[in-house]
C-alpha cells in the first residue's frame, strides 16, 4: 500500500467550528498568541492561559469531527496513511484515524510544569494547585509559541516515508512544523489544501487545491481513486 503523509493545520477543523488565529489577525479567539501560548505569558499570568485553555477544552467537547477529518480516516482502507497535525484537538482520532502525531501538543493532556515525562490525560478545568504526583504545578500539555518540538525528528522521519504528501490548512507560518515539506523524498507529489494557499514557489510537484478542507479533500478522494495503489 502507498504511503500518504497528511500534515494539517488549524484549517483542518475551522469547519467543525474551531477557528484558525491567523484569519483572525494573529488573535486565538480573541486573545494575543503570545499572552496566552507562550512561556513569557505563562509567566505572567498563570490564571488567564489556565482559563484560555479551560475553555478550548470545553469548547473541543463540544464539536465533532468535519466530513474532511472523516474522509482521511476513511483512506486508512487503501492506504497506509499518516497525520502529523499541528492541531492540539483529537478531531482525528475522533473520526477514526489511528496514526496521528501531534506536534504541538494535545488539549485533553496535562503535565508537570517540572517533569515534562509527567503527562496526564485532563478533560476538565484546570486550576492553580492541580499538581503532578511529586506535588508539582501541571500545565497544558502544549507547545508554546518559543518552546522546543520534541516530536519534530519523528515527524521528519513521518514525512520522509511518504510517496504522496498532503497538506491541509496550514499558513505555512509556523516553523519549524512549516520546514516539514521540505523532508520528502524527490518528485513526491504534493496535494495542498487550503482557501488561502501559502505556497513556496520553488516547491515542485505541487497540485494546489483552493479550496476548504472538505471539498478539498473529496477532489484528492477522487484522484486517489484513479490512480494505481
Ligand atoms: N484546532 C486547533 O487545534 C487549533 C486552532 C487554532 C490554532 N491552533 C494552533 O495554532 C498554530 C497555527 O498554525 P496553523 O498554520 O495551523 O494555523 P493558522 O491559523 O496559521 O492558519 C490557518 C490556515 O487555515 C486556512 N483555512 C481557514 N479555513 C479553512 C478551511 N475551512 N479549510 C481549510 N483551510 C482553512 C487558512 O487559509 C490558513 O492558511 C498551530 O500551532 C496550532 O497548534 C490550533
Amino acid at each position: 500500500m502507498k504511503k500518504i503523509v497528511v500534515l494539517t493545520g488549524a484549517g483542518m477543523s475551522a469547519e467543525s467550528g474551531l477557528k484558525t488565529f491567523r484569519d483572525a489577525d494573529g488573535l486565538w479567539e480573541g486573545h494575543d498568541v503570545m499572552e496566552v501560548a507562550s512561556p513569557q505569558g505563562w509567566n505572567q499570568n498563570k490564571e488567564l492561559v489556565l482559563d484560555f485553555y479551560n475553555q478550548r477544552r470545553k469548547q473541543l467537547l463540544q464539536v465533532k469531527p468535519n466530513e474532511a477529518h472523516n474522509l482521511l480516516a476513511h483512506l486508512e482502507q487503501n492506504y497506509h496513511v499518516k497525520i502529523v497535525t499541528q492541531n492540539v484537538d483529537d478531531l482525528h482520532e475522533r473520526a477514526g484515524s489511528t496514526q496521528v502525531l501531534h506536534l504541538h501538543g494535545e488539549l485533553f493532556k496535562v503535565r508537570s510544569t517540572v517533569d515534562d515525562g509527567l503527562i496526564y490525560d485532563w478533560k476538565k478545568d484546570l486550576f492553580i494547585g492541580d499538581t503532578c504526583k511529586n506535588g508539582n504545578q501541571l500545565r497544558p500539555h502544549i507547545v508554546w509559541f518559543g518552546e522546543a518540538v520534541p516530536l519534530l525528528d519523528q515527524a521528519i522521519e513521518i514525512t520522509k516515508q511518504a510517496d504522496i504528501l498532503v497538506i491541509i490548512g496550514t499558513s505555512m507560518q509556523v516553523y519549524p512544523a512549516a520546514s516539514l515539506i521540505h523532508h520528502i523524498k524527490p518528485n513526491t507529489p504534493i496535494y495542498f489544501i487550503d482557501p488561502k494557499p501559502n505556497v513556496d514557489s520553488t516547491i515542485k510537484n505541487i497540485k494546489v487545491f483552493a479550496e476548504k478542507a472538505s471539498v478539498g479533500v473529496k477532489k484528492l478522494n477522487d484522484i486517489l481513486k484513479n490512480m494505481t495503489i
